[in-house]
């Protein structure tokens, strides 16, 4: 079992590099399989999801070359239409992406229901009425997702999103790209992800146009040829650590980010009482007075994202005053604040509503991440109080956050990785 073990209340100073985006590059990998070439592609984030996605295009006969933890050559030009294994594919949600890259690539795909964070139902209803409208046959059998294309090939189609999906916007992406003829994806989510794997499929040879939109048209070409990309920023990790040093206090350079991507989180730390530098691409954060109390409402870009709503309550849980956060995309996103309030929080949750009464200070104690941005919350949240808190479960957060104890502690903070060998821990728990 692996553990954060953090002494908080320790101001950061310092800059911090923010890694390749999370969201971009599980969507892109997979997308590799439409390449008959090699893809060069830097700016990976070096994270457990982008190392379970990478184990298992190896599985499916993708020769992948790790030119160093950033860059990486994969070339899917002898991939065999085969089954990913399940137990890989289970472990991600992001693995869905696969259905939309095989049905493209070899006209059939057979992929396992995808597993990914717990909060609240997540279907792919909507990934699935893409894939029908370019004309596959779609089943759900036995826990797989199978889908079969017309003898004479997808066809390109018009398909209006129910709901503003990123995953179905850019698995539709996917499944269209060699598709006849073109496909427009009507409300589609704009996510900068979604611009990203736009980008990288258009620098192999696709024609994709209006990403970041809500109209996106997909012109089907014959083949993708091989190229190089590198992934954006990471919106997400940037903004968790702009709200570690507004929770926590400090002055820090997030470096590698592009400002326009951070304009919701920007504002809201702004109101807030943060003060917000912007360079070319950089953002300087420093608070020193106490955090004012604030509303936020959780929406599809380029509203508040609600990838950044456990970080930003924990700074709404420090500050003067009672803060609203309404969660508009998850039925389940607040099993956090239960975490929090053993740390010392006033926090009240009513199903998509969180009434926070801002107290002066949080204490250390021992507390679980229950996801990836629910545990980075428990970091901020560790980081920021008076004591010791030692975080469990924080595989989730090593799915989706790079380096993170090296960055944090670079910049200040006092935290520790421990393994505790699972032997011990039962003694332990005895
Ligand atoms: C992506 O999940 C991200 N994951 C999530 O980030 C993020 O929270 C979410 O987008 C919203 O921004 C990845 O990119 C791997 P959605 P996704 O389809 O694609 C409903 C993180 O922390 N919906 O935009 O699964 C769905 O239930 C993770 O990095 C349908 O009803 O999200 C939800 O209420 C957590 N039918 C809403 O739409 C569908 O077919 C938005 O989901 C698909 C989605």
């Amino acid at each position: 079992m692996v553990k954060y073990i953090i002494n908080g209340a320790k101001p950061l100073q310092g800059t911090v590099c923010i890694s390749g985006a999370k969201n971009a590059a599980v969507g892109i990998l997979p997308a590799t399989l439409l390449v008959k070439g090699t893809c060069r592609i830097e700016n990976v984030p070096d994270i457990s999801d982008v190392r379970l996605l990478l184990q298992i295009l190896d599985e499916m006969g993708a020769v992948i070359r790790r030119l160093s933890p950033n860059t990486i050559e994969i070339d899917c030009s002898h991939v065999r239409d085969s089954v990913a294994p399940i137990e890989l594919v289970r472990r991600i949600r992001a693995s869905y992406y696969l259905i939309g890259a095989q049905l493209g690539r070899f006209g059939h795909a057979k992929v396992a229901l995808p597993g990914g964070c717990n909060f609240g139902a997540r279907p792919i209803d909507q990934h699935i009425k893409g894939f029908e409208a370019i004309g596959a046959m779609v089943e759900l059998t036995g826990g797989y997702v199978v889908a079969t294309a017309p003898a004479d090939g997808l066809q390109g189609a018009r398909v209006n999103l129910d709901v503003v999906s990123v995953g179905a916007t850019m698995n539709i992406m996917i499944g269209a790209v060699l598709a006849h003829g073109t496909t427009i994806i009507e409300n589609a989510a704009k996510e900068p992800h979604i611009v990203d794997l736009a980008n990288f499929l258009n620098a192999m040879g696709a024609k994709i146009s209006g990403a970041g939109t809500d109209l996106i048209r997909v012109r089907g070409v014959r083949a993708l040829h091989g190229g190089s990309y590198a992934i954006i920023p990471d919106q997400i990790e940037a903004g968790t650590y702009m709200a570690a040093v507004a929770a926590v206090g400090g002055d820090v350079l997030v470096q590698n980010v592009i400002p326009k991507h951070m304009d919701c989180i920007s504002a809201k730390l702004r109101e807030m009482g943060v003060k917000i530098t912007e360079y070319d691409e950089a953002i300087r954060v420093t608070r020193t007075a106490r955090l004012r109390r604030a509303n936020v409402k959780t929406m599809p870009y380029p509203g508040f994202p609600t990838d950044m709503q456990p970080q930003i309550a924990v700074c709404m849980s420090l500050a003067r005053g009672t803060s609203i956060v309404t969660e508009s995309i998850y039925d389940t996103r607040f099993r956090y604040c239960a975490e929090l309030n053993r740390m010392g929080a006033a926090i009240q949750v009513d199903t998509k509503v969180a009434v926070i009464d801002g107290v002066e200070q949080l204490h250390g104690c021992d507390v679980k991440a229950f996801d990836l941005r629910a545990g980075a919350a428990m970091v901020i949240a560790g980081l920021a109080a008076q004591g010791t808190t030692v975080i469990e479960d924080v595989h989730f957060i090593e799915r989706g956050y790079e380096n993170m104890i090296e960055k944090l502690t670079a910049i200040g903070a006092d935290i520790r990785r421990v393994e505790i060998p699972e032997t011990a821990a039962v003694r332990t728990a005895g």
